[in-house]
């Protein structure tokens, strides 16, 4: 467990991984309502290529903080402290089943991952139509979720650094 706040490495993990996950839910919050055509492949090409080159770090960095476990919580009201450490640990685990969900999807409808134009990871499986359509469910479905708690995530970030604002300064910041 990191016990005093997270660590340098922790801490280039955390934003990386952030940005990279806004982004991908930005673009694919974006395309979700296109009607079919070119602008809606080009934003979903965006989307899977994107996450082709991000899957490993992503892996890496969800594996690093299931090995290490997450730092004891700042004090505050228990109930406080328990929902903070939930939403960390969707976090952790919806990112994951996006970056599962995603290429599974690609590869269950026996499409390979063209990543930006450069090359195509084969599909390693047949057509799946229901394996593909419960992914593509199950992939919006945890979207929404991460979606409703990334805001809360930040909403409670925000509030901390008005309310406590050295605390959590030396936790995730500078
Ligand atoms: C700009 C928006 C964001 C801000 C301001 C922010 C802020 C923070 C802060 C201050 C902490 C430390 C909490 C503590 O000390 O207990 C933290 C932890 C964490 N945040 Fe964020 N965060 C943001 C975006 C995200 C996003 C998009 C994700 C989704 C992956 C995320 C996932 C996590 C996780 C899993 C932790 C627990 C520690 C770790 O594994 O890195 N955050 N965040
Ligand atoms: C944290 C990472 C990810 C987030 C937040 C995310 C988010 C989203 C969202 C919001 C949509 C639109 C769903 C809708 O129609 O409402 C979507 C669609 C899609 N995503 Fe992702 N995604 C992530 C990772 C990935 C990865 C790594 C891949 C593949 C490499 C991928 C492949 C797809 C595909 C193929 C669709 C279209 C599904 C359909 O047929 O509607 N996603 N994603």
């Amino acid at each position: 467990m990191e016990k005093h706040g997270y660590g340098k490495l922790s801490r280039w993990n955390h934003w990386l991984s952030a940005a990279i996950v806004l982004t991908m839910l930005l673009i694919g919050l974006y395309f979700h309502d296109m009607p079919r055509g070119d602008e809606k492949l080009y934003w979903l090409h965006l989307h899977i290529s994107i996450g082709v080159v991000a899957f490993l770090f992503v892996i890496y960095r969800v594996f690093w903080r299931l090995r290490r476990g997450m730092a004891a919580p700042l004090e505050q009201h228990s109930l406080l402290q328990r929902l903070s450490q939930l939403s960390h640990w969707v976090l952790i685990v919806g990112v994951l089943v996006m970056f599962i969900s995603g290429p599974l999807i690609v590869w269950s409808a026996g499409r390979g991952l063209e990543v930006f134009g450069l090359f195509t990871i084969p599909s390693p499986m047949e057509r799946m139509h229901e394996l593909h359509e419960w992914l593509e469910e199950a992939h919006i479905l945890v979207s929404r979720i991460l979606m409703w708690v990334i805001g809360l995530h930040v909403t409670g970030a925000i509030w901390h650094l008005i309310q406590h604002r050295d605390k959590l300064r030396g936790r995730m910041w500078g």
